[in-house]
């Protein structure tokens, strides 16, 4: 069993393939439990401090309950009203927050604000999204793969639309670690830096998996398990929008993608909020492919998960 007290979820660069499909294992076990009606209270005494600079609507309700659940307190503190990085530098509310909390979570702008705060306050930080990355979303996808198919590697998912984003990126990553062929389909200027691509190529090759990135849709489905899509503007992008819906009407989610897999068990995967007409029609959306709110619901597990094992509360002991 991986020992991941104290760790922080950054990015899912920094776990391994053991430690990413423990958590999954654990997510998958916390939602047995809680439909078997069992309620734990092994986070009772914790604390967490929810950090948002970004809307949200899963991420938030995802940590709040499922810590709330287990006995700890959850306090969400909109960057509207505390002081991080206005007229109190990041290092200082860090350290004041990790003498207070437990563990805290961040959703906004910039991955280095997600890390600076790990770096000084001393407790577990979670990314809730950042602009580069959102790895609880990708821990709580790659669950839905596994309760969808019963397994992960092996399985072939294809990301389509803006394949440059947090979403986009931290699939790439945990697929790769995983052993799940991924292929991202986006036009050029969408498509992730060849770097990234050449370091998660690195990952896929330890665990057998394809990695691919192509501008063509059609081909790109072929036998696919999984069809993926995010908004085509990520939030901070907004004067993108009108250009977005111009270069990428042909990588919308529609029947006739779902058909080109030439496989009638893919499913519809979508981490939402979605904008339906734009990166997926909604009838794919409301269709019978469509696991989208399991995997809304997973974003709990998942983050229960995450949150168990990072205090060292999995097992429950005192
Ligand atoms: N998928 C996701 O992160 O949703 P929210 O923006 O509602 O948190
Ligand atoms: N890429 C999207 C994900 C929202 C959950 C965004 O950043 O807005």
């Amino acid at each position: 069993m991986p020992h991941l007290t104290g760790r922080s979820l950054l990015s899912l660069l920094d776990y391994s393939r053991e430690e990413i499909e423990y958590l999954v294992d654990l997510a998958l076990q916390l939602k047995a439990d809680r439909a078997a009606g069992h309620r734990r209270r092994r986070l009772e005494g914790y604390t967490l401090a929810m950090i948002f600079e970004k809307r949200s609507t899963r991420t938030r309700a995802s940590f709040e309950t499922a810590f709330g659940e287990e006995g700890g307190h959850p306090v969400f503190l909109s960057t509207d009203d505390i002081h991080l990085g206005v007229k109190e530098d990041l290092a200082d509310t860090a350290r004041v927050l990790g003498r207070m909390f437990d563990c805290i979570e961040f959703r906004g702008f910039e991955q280095r604000t997600a890390e600076d705060l790990a770096r000084y306050s001393g407790v577990p930080v979670y990314n809730g999204l950042t602009d580069l990355y959102h790895p609880t979303q990708a821990l709580a996808d790659l669950m839905t793969v596994r309760e969808c198919f019963g397994s992960l590697a092996g399985r072939r998912l294809v990301y389509a639309g803006d394949g440059r984003n947090n979403v986009a990126h931290s699939l790439m990553i945990g697929c790769a670690k995983t052993g799940l062929d991924f292929v991202v389909c986006a036009p050029a200027e969408l498509q992730p830096k060849a770097d990234f691509v050449a370091r998660c190529r690195g990952l896929a090759a330890e665990t057998g998996a394809e990695l691919l990135v192509t501008d063509e849709p059609a081909n790109a489905v072929r036998g696919a398990d999984a069809i993926y899509t995010d908004v085509w503007t990520s939030m901070g992008e907004e004067a993108q929008a009108g250009h977005r819906r111009q270069i990428l009407g042909p990588y919308q989610v529609n029947e006739h993608l779902m058909a080109a897999t030439g496989n009638d068990d893919t499913v519809f995967l979508h981490c939402l909020p979605a904008v339906k007409g734009e990166e997926v029609t909604d009838a794919v959306f409301e269709g019978p492919a469509s696991r989208v709110f399991d995997q809304a619901e997973n974003r709990k597990h998942t983050i229960k998960a995450l949150m168990l094992a990072t205090l060292g509360r999995e097992d429950g002991q005192e």
